[in-house]
């Protein structure tokens, strides 16, 4: 391999480019979708608040790890930790951690597009007026009849697939950087449209302190371990996602910087999201627990029932669309780069049989909510287990050792350079959050999941 200062696959026109971009990975149906039905689950508030400290001391030091590392190996996660370990003269084992990535984002991806698949379906429903006037039991059951339909999901979730890796197909620096200058704001503005709708409901303030009210009785060592999760899922990390975004940025920007800035609207998407749906589902008598439907049973609601809501819902759903979108590029990346990197493929027939593949195994979520719900691995159906496997275990774990890797086995001159800090404090903060408190906290949560405390 040669000691190229520039990736293969190219490199983002600036650091806005890669913010953009980032952030098209981080935000996505995590936030919108998945955030508001865990915290529902999970009791609210509490969980709210584990999410947060996870994002703070955990997500945010391995974020900006992971692109570091991508930075300085230049090469799909794969071969950057193979770079990166010859460089500092450590066992050959760690490029394994790539792989492990390269298959949660396999897995991930799987369901990810089925549920990317339901926004499609609902961008159809809010064209054709379904939501207009419609009670909550109506809405309710337009989404069950969703998703008792395997041809339908069958369907987007087909659509989905084909869309995302023909993107990825020609190059994630095109079309992507020019998607998420709207999509961002646009996101934005309607979840604010949504947030003031949520205020006229008459449960505004039911929907907020159920959200940052916490009641730490609530809380369970597997509560605790799925809002470390969903810290890691919700900013793309623990698989080589934002490691390979960062191996195509610029030598020039600072990082730790601009990791903030994405990991701040990330955040902020996420609890946006929450405070516009709890206020619907108090106000409709809904179940703040029923689970990965909430979103569908929820938004339409208001959707039918404000002024210019046809519009509004439609505009929404694209941009739910194309959120999932630029985070599914994401996902898959890191493997096609590394297809490109060791074949000498085409991108394009790399694309065509990663995609053909994730496809295969989306099937499995969606038959999971329908033929298959009865078919359950520990209790969860093949889409909960999916989830629970990649979010809360292969994500945790890729992170630990990403913090172990930037902490202790590269050199310190190497990561100095890289993250360039004006402040010799903050570079020893950043090396004792990923030498210390990432690492053991990721362990005390499995630790403590596994029943070792006792409690
Ligand atoms: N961060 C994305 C979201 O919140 C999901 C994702 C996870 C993307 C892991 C890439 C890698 O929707
Ligand atoms: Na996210």
């Amino acid at each position: 391999m040669a000691d190229t200062n520039q990736s293969i696959h190219g490199e983002w026109s600036s650091r806005f480019a890669f913010i953009l971009a980032a952030t098209g990975s981080a935000v996505g149906l995590g936030n919108i979708w998945k955030f508001p039905y865990i915290t529902g689950e999970n009791g609210g508030g509490a969980f709210v608040i584990i999410y947060l400290i996870c994002v703070a001391a955990i997500g945010i030091p391995i974020m900006i790890a992971e692109t570091m590392m991508g930075r300085r190996g230049r090469r799909s996660p794969i071969n950057t930790l193979e770079v990166l370990t010859k460089e500092a003269g450590a066992s050959t084992n760690w490029h394994y951690l790539g792989w492990l990535g390269v298959i949660a984002g396999f897995l991930i991806l799987s369901y990810y597009s089925v549920i990317a698949g339901w926004a499609m379906a609902y961008v159809l429903k809010a064209f054709t007026g379904s939501f207009s006037g419609e009670s909550a039991e109506q809405i309710s059951s337009l989404f069950a009849d969703l998703q008792f339909s395997p041809v339908e999901q069958i369907f987007w979730h087909t659509v989905f697939m084909v869309t995302t890796m023909a993107v990825v197909a020609r190059g994630v620096q095109g079309g992507l950087e020019k998607a998420v200058r709207f999509l961002m704001p646009g996101l934005f503005i309607l979840l604010m449209l949504l947030v003031a709708y949520a205020m006229t409901t008459g449960a505004y303030m039911q929907g907020m302190n159920f959200m940052f009210k916490p009641d730490f009785s609530d809380i369970t060592g597997s509560s605790v371990l799925t809002a470390m999760g969903h810290a890691f899922f919700t900013l793309s990390l623990g698989m080589g996602a934002i490691m390979v975004y960062g191996s195509y940025l610029p030598k020039d920007v600072s990082i730790a910087k601009t990791v903030i800035i994405i990991a701040g609207v990330d955040t902020l998407v996420a609890l946006l999201a929450g405070i516009a749906i709890f206020p619907i589902v108090f106000a409709n008598g809904l179940e703040v627990g029923s689970g990965p439907g909430l979103i569908f049973q929820t938004l339409p609601i208001a959707f039918g029932n404000m002024t210019g809501g046809w519009l509004f819902g439609l505009l929404f759903f694209i941009l739910l669309v194309f959120a999932a979108l630029s985070s599914a590029i994401s996902l898959i990346e890191p493997a096609v780069a590394w297809c490109v990197e060791n074949y000498e493929i085409e991108r394009k027939k790399a694309c065509m049989a990663m995609g053909f593949l994730t496809w295969l195994l989306g099937l499995g979520t969606v038959f999971s909510f329908n033929t298959w719900s009865d078919f359950t691995f520990f209790g969860a159906n093949i889409f909960g287990a999916l989830d629970y496997l990649t979010a809360n275990i292969m994500l945790p774990l890729g992170g630990f050792f990403i913090a172990i890797f930037a902490g202790r086995i590269m050199l310190e001159k190497h990561s100095k350079e890289e993250l360039n800090l004006a402040n010799d404090d903050l570079f020893s903060i950043w090396k004792f959050l990923v030498m210390y408190i990432a690492p053991a906290a990721v362990f005390i949560v499995f630790l403590n999941v596994l029943g070792v405390f006792g409690v």
